[in-house]
C-alpha cells in the first residue's frame, strides 16, 4: 500500500506497519476475489508494501512482482519470498508485460494521478485489467477536518488536499482519460477499526499532515487532534474506529 511518489510524504517502517497498519491488506482481502488471478498469469502488485496481498496472489497460481517506492517496504516483501522491486507509481517502466494490475490502499499517496494511470496502462498487454482500492470521497474527512482545525489554531498550513481521495466520477474520468474502459466501480464507506488511537494513525499515515512540524510539536498537535475526535471517534469499549471510506474498481485496457 505504500507508494508516495517522487518526494516521500510518509517514512514507512516495516514494524510500526506491521504494529499499526495490519488491517490494510486484511480488510481488503476480497479486492483479490476481484482480480480474479488465475495460473499463469503474470500480474503486477503497484505498492505492495510487506506483501501481504502479494502473497494472496501468488498463492492462486499468477506470477507476481511487486513494487514499492519504500526500499523498507521492498526489503520486507523480499524478506517475505516476494518478487518485489522499489519504483515509483509515476514513473512505471514497464511495457505490455502484465496480465493485470493489482493496488490497494496507494494510488491516494499519488500527485499526479494521470502519470500513474499512464504507466499502469503502458504496463497491461491489450484487454489487461487493472483492479485497485483506494480511499474515496469523504475519506477520513472528520479526521482531516480535526487536524485542520488544531493545526489552523496553531498557525500551520495544511495542504488543501493532503490525499488524492476522488469521486466515482473524478475515478472514472481519469481512467478513461488514460485509455481505460471502466467495468466496475463503487464507493462505499467502511468504517474502520484501529489497533491504536488516533496518535498512533497519524504517526504511521499522518505524514502529509504533520510531517514539517518539529517532534515535540507534532506530538502535542496529534494529541490534540486526538482529544478533538475521542467524542466521535472512541466507542464505549475503548476501540478507536476511523471514517473510513473506499473506492474499488476494475477497468480494462482498450
Ligand atoms: C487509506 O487507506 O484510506 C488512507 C490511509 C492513510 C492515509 C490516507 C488514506
Amino acid at each position: 500500500m505504500t507508494h508516495p511518489a517522487s518526494a516521500p510524504t510518509q517514512d514507512w517502517q516495516p514494524a510500526r506497519y506491521a504494529e499499526q497498519a495490519s488491517f490494510v491488506p486484511v480488510l481488503a482481502r476480497d479486492l483479490v476475489s476481484w482480480l480474479r488471478p488465475r495460473a499463469g498469469e503474470r500480474v503486477l502488485d503497484l505498492g505492495c508494501g510487506t506483501g501481504v496481498l502479494t502473497a494472496a496472489i501468488a498463492a492462486a497460481g499468477a506470477t507476481v512482482v511487486g513494487v514499492d517506492a519504500s526500499p523498507a517496504m521492498v526489503e520486507a516483501a523480499r524478506a517475505a519470498g516476494i518478487d518485489a522491486h522499489v519504483a515509483h507509481a509515476e514513473t512505471l517502466l514497464f511495457n505490455d508485460e502484465f496480465d493485470a494490475v493489482f493496488s490497494n490502499a496507494m494510488l491516494h499517496w499519488t500527485r499526479d494521478i494521470d502519470a500513474v494511470l499512464h504507466g499502469v496502462h503502458r504496463a497491461l498487454r491489450r484487454d489487461g485489467r487493472f483492479v485497485a482500492e483506494l480511499g474515496g470521497k469523504g475519506n477520513i474527512a472528520a479526521i482531516v477536518g480535526a487536524a485542520r482545525t488544531v493545526l489552523d489554531a496553531h498557525g500551520v498550513t495544511v495542504p488543501a488536499a493532503p490525499w488524492y481521495f476522488p469521486s466515482l466520477d473524478e475515478m472514472s474520468d481519469a481512467l478513461r482519460r488514460a485509455g481505460f474502459h471502466v467495468e466496475q466501480i463503487v464507493l462505499f464507506g467502511r468504517p474502520t477499526p484501529l489497533p491504536g488511537g488516533i496518535v498512533d494513525w497519524l504517526a504511521t499515515f499522518g505524514g502529509p499532515l504533520l510531517q514539517r512540524l518539529t517532534p515535540e510539536r507534532r506530538a502535542a498537535i496529534a494529541h490534540a487532534i486526538e482529544a478533538r475526535l475521542a467524542p466521535t471517534h472512541r466507542g464505549a469499549d475503548g476501540v478507536w474506529v476511523a471514517d473510513y471510506v473506499r473506492l474499488r474498481f476494475i477497468a480494462r485496457r482498450v
